[in-house]
């Protein structure tokens, strides 16, 4: 592939639904949906990287998911730190720092210990960066960051006229990331369902018919050309 980087997004967003419908299909436990879409979860990490992807951003639990019956979020929950023991040697081979946003305390404890000891070992890498989305919502990233202002408000050391988007950008949960240039999601809904409601203001969607845990190489590849396609304006007019 010659110079993948080249017309390639930097930050990808996706929204990988479809894991339910998968294992529905073939009359199996949803559970096991969610074990082939870690499967797609690493082969897209690969193609990510192959691609010339910098930042990969996974809505992997939403603050909605904690809904579901018990089993099910239980499974999600153990699902992540086997995942991360299996794959975190990926992270290292190809210098991909892995970070976390959501309200990551609602997190078991054994979930978080994987996850913060992972995003600590890989914390100095700088060449790519893997986000998971766990317990997260958009509408709450945005509350906890108005909270936050209005603490900084209150205190006497934000006067409210100073606040401009930049101020709430730098009260979000990973503020130094750039927005995604391109948000996906699987299985043919066409939603963005509380997913980084702020950051996606400019992003090019795109919506797969395939399921999650069938969204592996052939299909990030389709998407990265459906993206290479598409000409970004950012509220402005295209030069002729
Ligand atoms: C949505 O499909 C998917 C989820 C709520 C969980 C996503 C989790 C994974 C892909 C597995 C592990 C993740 C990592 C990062 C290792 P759904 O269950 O809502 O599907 P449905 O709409 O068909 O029911």
């Amino acid at each position: 592939m010659s110079d993948p980087a080249a017309n390639a997004p930097h930050h990808v967003a996706i929204i990988m639904d479809g894991n339910g419908r998968w294992a529905q299909q073939r009359g199996l436990p949803r559970l096991k949906g969610h074990e082939q879409g870690a499967e797609s979860v690493r082969a897209v990490m690969k193609a990510a990287r192959d691609h010339g992807v910098r930042i990969l951003t996974l809505y992997a639990f939403s603050v909605e998911n904690w809904s579901r019956p018990a089993a099910e979020v239980n499974g999600l929950m153990t699902l992540l730190p086997r995942f991360l023991r299996k794959h975190e040697h990926l992270l290292h081979e190809n210098g991909t720092r892995l970070r976390a946003i959501g309200r990551l305390n609602d997190l078991p404890a054994a979930t978080r210990k994987d996850l913060f000891r992972v995003m600590s070992d890989t914390e100095s890498y700088t060449e790519r960066q893997l986000v998971l989305a766990l317990s997260y919502g958009g509408r709450a990233e945005l509350t906890d960051a108005v909270q936050a202002l209005a603490h900084r408000v209150r205190s006497g050391e934000l006067d409210p006229e100073e606040i401009q988007p930049e101020t709430i950008t730098a009260h979000l949960y990973a503020p130094d990331l750039p927005d995604p240039d391109f948000m996906i999601r699987t299985s043919g809904e066409q939603r963005i369902s509380n997913f980084l409601l702020w950051q996606l203001s400019y992003a090019e969607l795109y919506f797969a018919p395939a399921l999650w845990p069938e969204f592996r190489e052939e299909q990030f590849a389709e998407a990265m050309r459906v993206y290479a396609g598409r000409q970004r304006r950012f509220g402005g007019v295209t030069s002729c």
